[in-house]
């Protein structure tokens, strides 16, 4: 990367595309429009993500809870993830992007899942960058799904409870081979994760954006990137600077 500024990039970025209903609101447009806009931001920054040599991008694009709001959103909602997937899967898939689908798998009902599952089969080998989409997904609920699992394992023999660990349960994750997010971005300036992988983000960066999601762009996803790139990780250690005075 020729940008000094970027000279850390984040193996994987994390987003809570937060603030699709407000931006319509501010125009006095329907709220679906705000979500029809968010999913051009989504196209863009699926590209500035793969442009930047990130390896993994995790959208947050339909939570457990999402299903309270009223049907016609919802509807919305579902119309365009489908829409999505039917239209730019031959695109994402010549672009050699990978797509992976977390969240809750069993109650879904209707085409939605089929889709889900042939763009994950359709993609499966190739290598550029992964698209992880959340969908029907909930942290607490993936914690319980990877807990009850763990429990079945100890039942059936497979582990020992002396033999449960971090590692274990992160193996039982949805999101267990994938790393855990380098950085997490929401936009719309709320400042919290709202049930959004809360054990992976253990060492996160955080970041919360104040634009609207389908006011995200290439600049903003750059921006972050810089940002991103001028945080001290520490992971619970020294800083390289504090421990360079020290030694
Ligand atoms: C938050 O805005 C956004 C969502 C609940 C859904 C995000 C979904 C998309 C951008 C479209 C589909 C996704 C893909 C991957 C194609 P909000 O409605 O909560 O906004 P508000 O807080 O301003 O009301």
């Amino acid at each position: 990367m020729l940008n000094p500024e970027l000279a850390i990039i984040p193996r994987h970025v994390a987003i809570i595309m937060d603030g699709n209903g407000r931006w319509a609101n501010k125009r006095g447009l329907p709220r679906t429009i705000g979500h029809s806009k968010g999913v051009e931001a989504v196209r863009e920054t699926v590209k500035a993500a793969a442009e930047a040599g990130v390896e993994y991008l995790t959208l947050f694009a339909f939570s457990s809870e999402n299903w309270t709001r009223p049907e016609t959103e919802v509807n919305d909602l579902l119309g365009l993830l489908r829409k999505f997937i039917r239209r730019d899967l031959a695109e994402l898939h010549r672009e050699n992007v990978r797509i992976r689908v977390i969240g809750e798998r069993e109650k879904l009902r209707g085409d939605i899942l089929p889709l889900l599952l042939e763009a994950e089969e359709t993609t499966r080998h190739n290598t550029a960058l992964t698209l992880v989409i959340a969908f029907n997904y909930g942290s607490r609920d993936e914690i319980v799904r990877a807990v009850a699992k763990l429990a079945r394992d100890v039942q059936a023999g497979v582990i020992s409870p002396d033999a449960i660990s971090a590692e274990a349960i992160s193996r039982r994750l949805d999101t267990a081979d994938i790393p855990d997010p380098d950085l997490i971005i929401r936009t719309s300036g709320e400042e919290r994760l709202s049930n959004f992988l809360l054990w992976q983000a253990a060492y996160s960066e955080l970041l919360f954006m104040p634009e609207y999601w389908p006011d995200f762009d290439r600049k903003l996803f750059f921006d972050a990137l810089k940002t991103y790139a001028s945080r001290d990780r520490r992971f619970g250690g020294l800083s390289t600077k504090t421990a360079a005075v020290a030694s």
